[in-house]
Order: C-alpha cells, then structure tokens, then sequence
C-alpha cells in the first residue's frame, strides 16, 4: 500500500508516503536540474585520453562552487567526492582517483547538484577516444532503455511500466539489467520515495501520479546482472567483469507525461550521438 502527500519542506523519506510537488518544487528541479546537464557538458570537453577522474571531480567541484550549489555526495555518508566515475566493468559508485583515462575507456560521470535546496541527479557515459563495437553498442541500448521508460512515465501507468519497458528491451538487445541499485524520488530530499525498479511486471507497483519527482537510472551489463561492492565500500563492480554502462535523469510526472529536468541544452546527453 502506497499513499500520496503533498510535499512539505520539513518531511523526512517516509516509507510507503509518496510525495507530490507544486510549481514550486517543479521550478526548483528546473534549475537544478539545469546545472546538473550544465555540469555534465562540461565534462564532455575534458573527459580524454590521460585526463584523471580526480582532475574531473575537482572540475566538478569549482564548477558547483562558481554557480552556488553544492555536490550533494559530497559528505554523503561518507563519499568524499563531487562526482561518481565509473569506468568499464564498474557499474557505479566508482571513486575518482589518479589513474589517467585511456583510449577505450567508457565511462559514466555522474553528479548531484544541490541549487537552492533542491536537488538535480544526472549521469552520462564518455567514450574515451575510439571505443570497441561493443561499448558503442551497450550504451546505445542502455540510452534507448531510458528513452522507452520516458515515453511510459505519464500518470495512469505505474512504475513497473518503467522497469518492464527498460527489462523487456534490454533483454531483447541480449544485455541484463542490474537489480542492486534503483532510481529514486528526489527534491529537497536526494534519495526518496517511490523507488523505480529498472526491471518488473507491467502495472506491477505505485500508479504514477502528476507531482511525483524521481530519476530513472538504468544500469545494463553485456554478462550477467550480478554485482559485487569491492573492499572501499562504494565501487560497485559487475561479478563477470563484464562491460556495464547507465544514464540517469531527473523527471517530474506532469498532466499528460513527463518533464525532464536534466536535458542537456548543447544536446550532449547522449555524447555518441554528439560525436557523429
Ligand atoms: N548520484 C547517485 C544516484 O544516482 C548517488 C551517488 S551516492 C555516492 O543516486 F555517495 F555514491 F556518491
Ligand atoms: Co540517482
Ligand atoms: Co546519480
């Protein structure tokens, strides 16, 4: 059983009470979510061959700094970083660290950014110079998964309409989709209610409902769906080893569909599609 609560600025996650936003919390993700993409075009100019993830969180950290907001993992449960790089087999969670990207490297950045106390949660992949067929293929799959969970997130379908529109194409494409990690409902709160499965049962789950904020975040692997978190606690690695990539916007449910808060305004979203 799930009910439905307007937002208010003093709740706390409460299971089971889902959340529904005004034009206030709608304006807020607006923006935030625009300085989230903002900061993820950035990215796209410096993420080269030799390039450090630690040189692209400290990017990320002036970037936050100059526009007035703030890195919401920064501090979060003790992460330390701006952004989340994740690189080849590692699924998410990666930690930036000294070690150059190399040609061939896929990678996912993804950031938080905290604007007026209202929080935009974005990911993309980077292709590290000239990548294999393969990479190239498993992000076009895991981009066309999100696009299809976008085109049911609308009310009157649930949120396992968004994780079998994502499980049934990625399948199909021969690809798994990793069940460990979810998307989540956001606003003043970074992680809320309802979490969004990128996998399930049509009409399975929360009706969706105008006012409902939250992120769609599927994470897809070339092996098998199984995950493991190595010994620093956060990265999170694909058992096989295996390539694993994932894209993440922040959405709100509007009258007749969605709003998508974290669209790139240069149209880098997806960056393969840029560089052709
Ligand atoms: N941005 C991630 C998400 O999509 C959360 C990262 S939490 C961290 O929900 F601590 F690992 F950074
Ligand atoms: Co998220
Ligand atoms: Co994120």
């Amino acid at each position: 059983m799930v009910t439905y609560a307007s937002a208010n600025p003093n709740q706390k996650r409460t299971p089971g009470i889902i959340p529904l936003h005004g034009e206030e919390g709608f304006e807020g993700m607006r923006k935030a979510g625009a300085l989230a993409a903002q900061a993820l075009d950035l990215m796209y100019e410096q993420a080269k061959p030799g390039v450090t993830t630690a040189a692209l969180d400290r990017l990320a950290f002036e970037f936050a700094k100059d526009n007035n907001a703030v890195p919401a993992t920064l501090n979060y449960r003790g992460y330390r970083h701006s952004i989340c790089t994740s690189i080849n087999h590692v699924v998410c969670h990666g930690i930036p660290n000294e070690k150059p990207l190399k040609e061939g490297d896929i990678v996912n950045i993804d950031i938080t950014l905290i604007v007026d106390g209202w929080h935009g949660d974005t990911s993309r992949m980077y292709p590290i110079g000239a990548i294999s067929r393969k990479a190239e293929r498993l992000i076009e799959v895991t981009y066309e998964s999100l696009a299809r969970a976008l085109e049911v997130a609308k009310p009157g379908n649930t949120t396992g309409d968004i994780g079998a529109a994502i499980q049934s194409y990625a399948e199909a494409e021969r690809t798994s989709v990793v069940r460990d990690f979810v998307g989540h409902g956001l606003g003043r709160l970074f992680h809320d209610e309802p979490n969004i499965l990128h996998f399930g049962t049509p009409g399975s789950g929360p009706e969706l409902k105008p006012g409902m904020i939250f992120t769609i975040e599927p994470m897809l692997n070339l092996g098998r769906q199984h995950v493991k978190v190595l010994a620093d606690g956060w990265t999170a690695v694909t058992r096989d080893r295996t390539l694993s990539a994932q894209c993440e916007h922040s959405i709100g449910i509007t009258e007749h569909g969605c709003e998508i808060f974290t669209q790139s305004a240069k149209g880098l979203f997806n960056p393969l599609e840029a560089s052709r």
